[in-house]
């Protein structure tokens, strides 16, 4: 589905009823990596997954890239549903775009999961990490940010063993537009940090991490479930960055009982 949103297209998918749970995907993917998610969960709740401003069947205007205008395009997306209040999930990205909605909306939060995320902002070595990615991909193509991505996102033994799931995160990020990357490298380069912000979160939270995330590692995860009252911590096992890919059954549990407890 698509929908004009704050002067551009957005696309969506909006599957099954009861209480509605928001997907925003990682970087540089598009809410495709979010299929498992949808088929299990909508059998249950209403699952909106969206492709973010910049990816997947969304617009990617040449513009002025922030993660707080993501954060705008998910709230006037909600208008446009009519929905008031959702579970939200963010997926690293999404996550940092979730810390940007809360700020803004947090009385549409009826709960939090964050997933494979991080409060921090950027050190100055990430983002020059960021700038490098952006020219390598304007220089040869999204194609060649790849196999900088892969191994920082999928583990050693899925990148050896499941060339369906490597390939589907291959295509994903091929067909990412260059508009969209680089804008949403330097939205993420200049990220505030969160940190002062987890205090402050009153809704339900739940954490989630793979135990062999390296982008995002587990103590980024308990830093936040700290910090975050009442927060609840899942590691799941044999999972790198990308866990609702490599365990998509764990993952799904997870939601569906944290859901489930807040649907009474
Ligand atoms: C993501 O998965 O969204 C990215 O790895 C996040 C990041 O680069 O900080």
């Amino acid at each position: 589905m698509k929908a004009q949103i704050n002067g551009i297209t957005l696309a969506y998918s909006d599957q099954g009823t009861g209480l509605p749970i928001v997907f925003l995907h990682a970087f540089p993917l598009n809410r495709t990596m979010l299929a498992q998610q949808e088929e299990a969960l909508s059998l249950r709740f209403r699952i909106i997954t969206i492709d973010l401003r910049g990816h997947g069947e969304s617009d990617a205007p040449l513009w002025r890239y922030t993660l707080e205008q993501s954060a705008d395009d998910v709230n006037a997306l909600l208008d446009h549903l009519l929905i008031q209040q959702a579970i939200f999930t963010g997926l690293s990205m999404g996550g940092y775009i979730l810390f940007a909605f809360y700020r803004k909306y947090a009385h549409r939060v009826k709960g939090l999961i964050l997933a494979d995320t991080r409060a921090q902002a950027d050190t100055l070595e990430g983002k020059d990490g960021r700038f490098q990615m952006a020219q390598t991909s304007y220089k040869k193509g999204p194609s060649a940010i790849v196999d900088i991505m892969l191994s920082k996102l999928l583990s050693p033994a899925t990148i050896q063993m499941r060339p369906t799931l490597v390939q589907q995160v291959r295509a994903m990020i091929e067909h990412s537009q260059i508009s969209g990357i680089a804008g949403d490298l330097m939205a993420m380069a200049e990220r505030p940090d969160s940190t002062p912000l987890l205090k402050q979160i009153t809704c339900p939270t739940q954490i989630i991490v793979g135990e062999l995330d390296q982008a995002t590692p587990p103590p980024d995860a308990r830093l936040m479930a700290d910090q975050i009252p009442n927060a609840r911590l899942a590691i799941i096992p044999q999972a790198a960055h990308l866990a609702n890919l490599e365990q998509p059954e764990r993952f799904n549990q997870i939601i569906a009982a944290f859901a489930s407890e807040l649907s009474k």
